[in-house]
């Protein structure tokens, strides 16, 4: 079987933004996203919850298959929700759910210590892609969103633990919050694509939530985000000028 990686072999700089709607999705693979995520910052985004955590594989399943419905050329990437990936086995057993709702490779959050669940998807035949960084799971622990990177023992944890993750054959890695140089010190040290969130330019590719790129959850916009549309602005001048029709 051919890998659903090879998409991701091209001559420039990636491009990928998340996608969890039919509309949302057909749109930016008509566009040529090359990856597509249907990541659990729906659970923000989407659903309004204060964070992640309260995402369940149901809601990525149930995203999963609306998106591969839309989807005819982008790599479809489904996140494993916080909880449901603490085991080899429960993460073998999730995968294949995942990838049976369509998902031509899955996600999840961590480095050294999740070695042995990304050994394991990759024996029974499951397409991984590995994130590291700040990880928005972790955040109740960690008490906020904090950048990474910015002492030279954890600078280095990062290299070794994007080093172990294309060890296990992940095809891609995603960065989030890092330290831009480190983010490039990592670029460097792997093979397979880094694909960069607030982690600055010198990675082989960038992810954004499609929200924050379009302007559509105005609330909260990440500081490294530069929102190329107003779509809430849009829907709140669609809408008064409906109600200034209806009402006369
Ligand atoms: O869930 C998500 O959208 C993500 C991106 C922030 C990379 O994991």
């Amino acid at each position: 079987m051919s890998s659903p990686f090879k998409r991701l072999s091209v001559n420039r700089p990636l491009v990928s933004l998340t996608a969890y709607d039919f509309p949302t999705a057909r749109l930016i693979d008509e566009a040529g996203v090359d990856l597509i995520l249907v990541g659990d910052s729906l659970g923000m985004v989407f659903a309004g919850l204060p964070d992640t955590t309260g995402v369940k594989l149901e809601h990525i399943l149930y995203h999963t298959e609306v998106v591969t419905r839309a989807v005819k050329q982008a790599l479809i990437v489904s996140d494993f929700p916080f909880g449901t990936y603490d085991t080899p086995e429960i993460a073998v057993k999730n995968g294949r759910r995942l990838i049976e709702a369509g998902a031509h490779a899955v996600k999840l959050e961590g480095g050294l210590g999740q070695i042995s669940k990304l050994e394991a998807l990759r024996e029974a035949g499951i397409p991984t892609v590995g994130h590291i960084g700040m990880l928005p799971q972790r955040v109740r622990e960690e008490g906020g969103y904090k950048k990474k990177g910015k002492t030279s023992p954890e600078a280095d944890r990062l290299v070794e633990s994007a080093v172990a993750l294309e060890n296990t054959g992940v095809g891609a890695i995603v960065l989030e919050s890092i330290v831009p140089e480190v983010a490039r010190r990592i670029t460097e040290a792997t093979e397979v694509p880094t694909i960069g969130i607030g982690s600055g330019k010198d990675c082989d590719g960038q992810i954004r939530v499609i929200h924050d790129i379009i302007g559509a959850f105005p609330w909260f916009v990440p500081p490294f985000v530069v929102p190329k549309a107003d779509v809430a602005g849009e829907i709140r001048r669609a809408v008064e000028a409906y109600r200034d029709e209806v009402i006369g």
